[in-house]
């Protein structure tokens, strides 16, 4: 199958379960500042399954955008992507254990066609003072007897004597937490304080011992062993737990149920092939590389997958506001794009062209993700940009290694990466020519606190917790609408959203416009933000299509199609905005806005940072 149809025949098999379908939103999270990514499917329902009512309902379906920066290094194998789509279903108080496992296992038998003798699944052994999820077992069991399968549940184990009592016969396994427990920290002991999650039951498509990795042999070989035979397509998260400050688990208000399952893994399962880069997403666009470097995916495949994982991350990101910078997703943009010309090289695909590889992902993609459509030049532009750039930091980078006497120290090594985007295997290529040793240990000892400094900074980010609803972001949420609003009457309507941050603390906004705002323009745009608050205008909103939304001019990002329904905020009748919310009541309560900053994002992209006093 394709990766389209798979997508919609999910969306229509659980639309015909009761669930209202939801657009992505951006894989860069809007009003989060708690993390530089969307990951999961969940993350932009973390209000809903902490208890807000869904504008939608209770049972809601999705493909989310997703992008996995930790994953980055692993890309080259036949299943690690960074960028990926997240099919998603949820439950909010509705439907839970049985629904949920009945349904998936309907749709990858009946819809997909999978055979379920190659589906294995994983259950919860218990631990942290919860049960084990035999009420899984017993639903599994039943599932499998009616398809001739007669399943048996088995005891792998723990982490800390390896899983080593291996498959033993078994279809249905008992893993502890470290494997069979989902929230967005990991295992229970991380979780922050406000943090849901609970038990899952995951499920692994077996594509045969001839994918299995050779390293795995002497090995005992279980679904979850990461040996390539068995691969995870889905997960059933029972959220129902919310963590303590004192540290235990806590109910949550209703037993929601988490859903996600890798878009491109479940067509790679229809396909009888792990290998996800050969599904029909990357066809085009893996030619095109062919051609460009004379050379064939087989027997190339690292250097394809990282190009062709990285240029559609790149795609996708450009395609939700990021631009190549030095900080934050604009960083991880441009190591994507970096490290994409860095293995376009080592194909030898003549210099400046991948920015037109972004092309056939965008034609594959448009009819789905709107938003590319419009962006297809500042996409291949973009990418375009960032390769011209890189190759004269290259140029310099290789100047300053000349200058390199004698060996090359790990530190040396180091700054070749960090300031010129040297990767080690180039500065070991150049140093080979010249008779030179590279202190490999010293640059992989620096690489790593390199990491775990940046790795603490991320953990620290996330530590925040949850998608931040407190009061003052809310506040800062609505006052985004009335700048956004105001920029434009200042500013000229072709001014638009590029990006929005927001802490309890402070706005950050960006949007598109090519020089600095003048003192008159900061304060006219500061004057409109305060009137409108003293006019005490409510904040309401209303649902309606697509159609009768534009119609009426409001204003923001989004990515239904004709005929989708979408909600948008009004604030009086000055601002009209699509968005999720939540907002305040009325504005009165806002407080004075003031601008604190205005500067340069990226070209052609200006930042505000405003306060509310
Ligand atoms: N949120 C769950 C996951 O990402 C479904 O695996």
């Amino acid at each position: 199958m394709k990766v389209n149809e798979v997508r919609e025949k999910y969306l229509q098999f659980f639309s015909a379960q009761g669930h209202a379908v939801i657009s992505s939103a951006p894989v860069i999270p809007e009003n989060d500042a708690t993390t530089l990514f969307t990951g999961s499917g969940m993350q932009p329902l973390i209000p809903f399954l902490l208890g807000e009512e869904h504008p939608k309902g209770a049972k809601l379906v999705n493909s989310q955008k997703c992008f996995r920066a930790d994953d980055i290094e692993e890309v080259g194998d036949n299943r690690h992507t960074t960028f990926f789509e997240m099919l998603g279903n949820w439950s909010l108080g509705e439907y839970f254990k049985k629904e949920q496992l009945t349904w998936f296992f309907t749709f990858l038998v009946d819809e997909l066609g999978l055979d379920p003798e190659r589906i294995y699944v994983t259950v919860y052994a218990g631990g942290e003072g919860i049960d084990k999820d035999e009420e899984s077992v017993a639903v599994w069991k039943e599932l499998f007897a009616a398809r001739g399968i007669d399943a048996k549940d088995i005891h792998i184990g723990s982490e800390e004597d390896g899983y080593k009592k291996g498959m033993q016969g078994g279809r249905i396994f008992y893993y502890d937490a470290k494997k069979n427990w989902w929230s967005r920290s990991g295992t229970p002991d991380k979780m922050p304080a406000g943090e849901p999650g609970g038990p899952d039951s995951e499920i692994f498509y077996d594509f045969g011992e001839e994918f299995a990795d050779p390293a795995y042999a002497d090995k005992k070989l279980h679904p979850n062993s990461d040996s390539g035979q068995f691969i995870e397509i889905g997960n059933s998260v029972f959220m129902e737990f919310i963590k303590q400050e004192e540290g235990s688990f806590k109910a949550l208000p209703r037993r929601n149920v988490d859903f996600g399952g890798g878009l491109e893994r479940l067509t790679a399962a229809t396909l009888g092939d792990p290998d996800v880069f050969k599904t029909d997403i990357f066809e085009s666009t893996r030619g095109a590389i062919s051609t460009l470097s004379g050379k064939s995916y087989e027997g190339n495949e690292h250097s394809f997958r990282v190009i062709l994982d990285h240029l559609r991350g790149a795609t996708f990101m450009i395609g939700d506001g990021v631009l190549p910078s030095n900080t934050e997703a604009g960083y991880i943009l441009r190591r994507l794009i970096r490290r994409a010309v860095r293995h376009a090289d080592l194909l030898e695909i003549p210099s400046g062209k991948l920015g037109e590889l972004a092309r056939p992902y965008i034609s594959v993609y448009k009819d789905h993700y709107v938003s590319l459509d419009e962006k297809e030049d500042l996409i291949v532009n973009t990418i375009s940009n960032e390769e011209e750039k890189f190759r004269k930091t290259l140029v310099g980078g290789l100047k300053r290694f000349k200058k390199i006497e004698g060996d090359i120290s790990g530190e040396q090594a180091f700054t070749l990466f960090t300031s010129y985007g040297f990767p080690l295997e180039l500065t070991l290529e150049l140093a080979e020519e010249q008779g030179k040793s590279v202190d490999v240990e010293a640059y992989k000892k620096a690489f790593e606190e390199h990491q775990s400094t940046s790795r603490a900074g991320a953990d620290k980010k996330f530590k925040g917790g949850l998608a931040d609803t407190s009061e003052m972001s809310v506040k800062y949420h609505t006052a985004t609408h009335l700048l956004n609003r105001a920029l434009k009457d200042v500013l000229g309507e072709s001014v638009e959203q590029k990006g929005s941050n927001i802490t309890p603390e402070r706005l950050r906004f960006d949007f598109s416009f090519d020089r600095k705002m003048t003192d008159e323009e900061k304060e006219g745009v500061t004057k409109i933000v305060n009137d409108q608050i003293k006019k005490e205008l409510p904040v309401t909103f209303e649902d309606l299509t697509l159609e009768e939304a534009k119609k009426k001019g409001a204003i923001g990002l989004f990515e239904e199609k004709y005929g989708d329904t979408v909600r948008i905020y009004a604030i009086g009748d000055y601002s009209l905005e699509f968005c999720g919310g939540p907002h305040v009541e009325n504005i009165k309560d806002l407080g004075v806005f003031r601008i604190k900053k205005e500067s340069a994002s990226s070209a052609g992209v200006r930042r505000i940072k405003a306060v509310l006093e």
